[in-house]
């Protein structure tokens, strides 16, 4: 398997410092060297560079949305090449705003996408039914089809077109969803395993009828959204708006193995890692060990563990 990685130091999508620290912070944990050592070809990107921007009175609620928009549009750019040089993408956030460069960029790469998105969260607010301003609270809201005409003008948004049908996506570990956010979900139809679901079913059935739902018609190439705040906070406790009653590590790892096994996995994000959130140096390792676990089961570890198809006993 080849792997494209790109880091993305940003926090604008909302107030809290330190989330910017996040891909530095999980390439300092190992995630190159370990994904090579499981067999993987790693390129990394590096780092983008986001300008800062003067001045970026909020529009309506929304807040920094200059400061967002221009980030996504790098973030975009940086994925399309990603995808065309072949690799699967794994973007490094950074707050969750950062899906709508992501997903932008892995669309415009080629055919369409589904997108599986694990998060507390629904991000799904549009720049009118938020109720906190910030944008990580809303990404999904910019690059669903159906939502296109409940969004207004944003400076730095006009080259956002949608790119994700309402029926392609899945989301899993919902627990605190906004009452605008609720109303949407229902009104498009869209699939969704909330924490009851993942209750009642066990994580398996849960992945069974992801999977089952995002591929009815053709198998597109999945997206795979991860926020770190989908597991709970006492293994992820370093992300700015921890909700308790979440992913344990083993239902969180377990996502990324059954989707590994799909064979389609083309994108991932891991956002939302705050090392500045973690009250001990305990929980910021925690919650970093976490996010490299979880890209590591997407790239084809398996906890039964493995051996080299020339391996020798001696
Ligand atoms: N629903 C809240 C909002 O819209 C919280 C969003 C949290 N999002 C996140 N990516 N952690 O502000
Ligand atoms: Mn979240
Ligand atoms: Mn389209
Ligand atoms: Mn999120």
């Amino acid at each position: 398997r080849s792997v494209g990685i790109i880091g993305a130091p940003f926090s604008g999508g909302q107030p809290k410092d330190g989330v910017q620290l996040g891909p530095d912070l999980i390439r300092a944990a190992g995630l190159v060297n370990r994904l090579k050592e499981q067999g993987c070809d790693v390129k990394d990107y590096g780092n983008l560079a986001f300008e800062s921007v003067s001045s970026d009175e909020p529009v309506g609620l929304a807040k920094r949305p200059r400061a967002v928009g221009r980030a996504n549009q790098q973030l975009a750019d940086a994925v399309r090449r990603i995808k065309h040089d072949g690799h699967t993408c794994v973007m490094l956030g950074g707050d969750h705003s950062l899906a709508i460069g992501s997903i932008h960029g892995h669309a415009a790469s080629g055919s369409e996408v589904s997108v599986v998105w694990v998060d507390a969260h629904a991000d799904i607010n549009t720049p009118l039914t938020t109720t906190t301003g910030n944008i990580h609270g809303q990404p999904m809201s910019y690059v669903i089809h159906e939502l296109h005409n409940k969004i207004p003008v944003i400076p730095n948004f006009s080259w956002i077109k949608p790119c994700i049908a309402a029926k392609d996506i899945v989301y899993i570990g919902l627990r605190d969803v906004d009452p605008g956010e609720h109303y949407i979900l229902k009104y498009l139809g869209i699939k969704t395993f909330s924490m009851s679901e993942l209750d009642r079913l066990g994580i398996a059935k849960v992945m069974e009828q992801t999977c089952d739902h995002i591929f009815t018609k053709v198998k597109k190439p999945i997206h795979l959204s991860y926020d770190i705040d989908a597991l709970d906070p006492s293994v992820a406790p370093a992300t700015g708006t921890p909700v308790v009653g979440g992913l344990t590590y083993r239902e969180g790892v377990y996502i990324t193995e059954h989707i590994c096994q799909t064979d389609l996995l083309s994108a991932v994000d891991i956002v939302e890692v705050n090392p500045k959130r973690g009250r001990t140096e305990d929980e910021v390792q925690s919650t970093v060990n976490a996010a490299v676990d979880l890209v590591l089961g997407c790239f084809g570890r398996v906890r039964e563990g493995s051996h080299p198809a020339d391996y020798k006993m001696p």
